[in-house]
């Protein structure tokens, strides 16, 4: 054979296989600007009613980062978790893991602007996701460009939801075990924790820590807050009590968190561990001296979240309403 001719030979047998590579490593279906001839607006207006809602409510942003969490990793990216109660099926944000979970209700305004421009063509789990992509940029984040395809799902997964969402005090074996079954690993879970840099914890997540003993390993300095902000070993629950995640800088996505951890001043039982565990610790003290490590691990790890398992093709549907899987229209 010619030099010629072997130098087609192996350009084709590489393209071949990186065409079989791609095939089996991309989530089939998903891709960039999956709506571009479909809807070409659809990522602009989703940008557009975010910073809107972000303008009238700053705490819109918390919960699109939220929820890109409690969706995607139970099973599937597919807007289950939007999903309201039925009379025979309880929804997964009715459920304990979802506790504090709010504005589900502005999704709602988002996919109204969606549907005046293109009915019927943006599913609820991209709505999700990229609500989540572009409230991460309103908080001071990272810009992270995320694929888009995916298909919104018709069954709630509140059954299953405690297999997968740790709890607030969940021992960092399983919580590393769990993110790992979705090819996360440990400095993604520290970069993902880092989304408690934001937003609050109510009390009832808190007093066991406070009542009838503070436990030693919280920072004394940090108590007295706590304290003052949750009075109370049993909270009213009408009156709506919390502590802010990050008091020096509770509007921002940023590496503060790190540092506070490392202080002891992490709020939940998990924040605490992920700072002494020795699978963790490492990269929280990198995280705490570098914004971009922290950023390039938290924009990798959401990447995965944002891909994992999704209903693509002619899976599931695209809903009209993203609290109604629409056979129930
Ligand atoms: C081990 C894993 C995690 C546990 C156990 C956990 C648990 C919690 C708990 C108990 C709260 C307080 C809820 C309340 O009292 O209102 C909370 C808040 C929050 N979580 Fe997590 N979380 C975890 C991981 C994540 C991840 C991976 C993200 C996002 C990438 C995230 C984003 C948030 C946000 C933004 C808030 C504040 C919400 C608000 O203020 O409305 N969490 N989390
Ligand atoms: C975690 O906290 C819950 C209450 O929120 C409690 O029922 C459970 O026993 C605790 N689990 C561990 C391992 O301490
Ligand atoms: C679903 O959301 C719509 C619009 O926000 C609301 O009017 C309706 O009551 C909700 N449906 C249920 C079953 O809660």
């Amino acid at each position: 054979m010619s030099s010629r001719g072997l130098f087609f030979l192996v350009i084709f047998s590489l393209s071949a296989l990186s065409g079989f590579l791609a095939e089996n490593e991309e989530p089939a279906g998903l891709v960039m600007n999956y709506y571009k001839d479909t809807c070409p607006q659809a990522e602009d207006i989703i940008k557009e009613q975010v910073k809107l809602l972000y303008k009238r409510h700053k705490n819109t942003a918390f919960s699109w980062l939220r929820n890109i969490f409690h969706d995607c990793f139970v099973e599937s990216c597919d807007a289950s978790l939007l999903l309201d109660s039925t009379r025979r099926v309880l929804s997964e944000k009715e459920t304990d893991r979802s506790f504090g979970m709010r504005n589900f209700r502005y999704i709602e305004t988002i996919k109204e602007a969606l549907e005046r421009e293109c009915p019927g063509v943006v599913s609820c789990s991209d709505i999700l996701v990229l609500s989540a992509r572009d409230g991460i940029v309103s908080l001071g984040g990272p810009y992270i460009p995320l694929k888009t395809g995916r298909r919104d799902g018709r069954k709630s997964r509140a059954d299953i939801l405690e297999q997968y969402l740790p709890d607030h005090n969940e021992s960092m074996s399983v919580v590393l075990e769990r993110f790992a079954n979705i090819g996360i690993d440990a400095p993604g879970v520290v970069a993902l924790l880092g989304a408690h840099s934001v937003g609050r914890t109510h009390c009832v997540k808190l007093v066991h820590r406070l009542y009838p003993e503070v436990d030693p390993a919280l920072n004394p300095d940090h108590v007295e807050h706590i304290l003052h902000k949750c009075p109370d070993a049993i909270p009213d629950p009408k009156a709506v009590q919390y502590v802010r995640n990050d008091r020096g800088t509770p509007m921002k996505l940023d590496n503060n968190y790190y540092r506070n951890i490392l202080d002891n001043k992490g709020l939940l039982i998990v924040d605490h561990q992920l700072a002494t565990d020795k699978r963790t610790k490492p990269f929280v003290k990198k995280m705490a001296k570098s914004q971009d490590y922290f950023f390039k691990e938290f924009s990798r790890a959401i990447t995965i979240l944002s891909e994992n398992n999704p209903l693509t093709g002619t899976q599931g549907e695209i809903r009209k309403q993203c609290n109604l899987s629409n056979k129930n229209h």
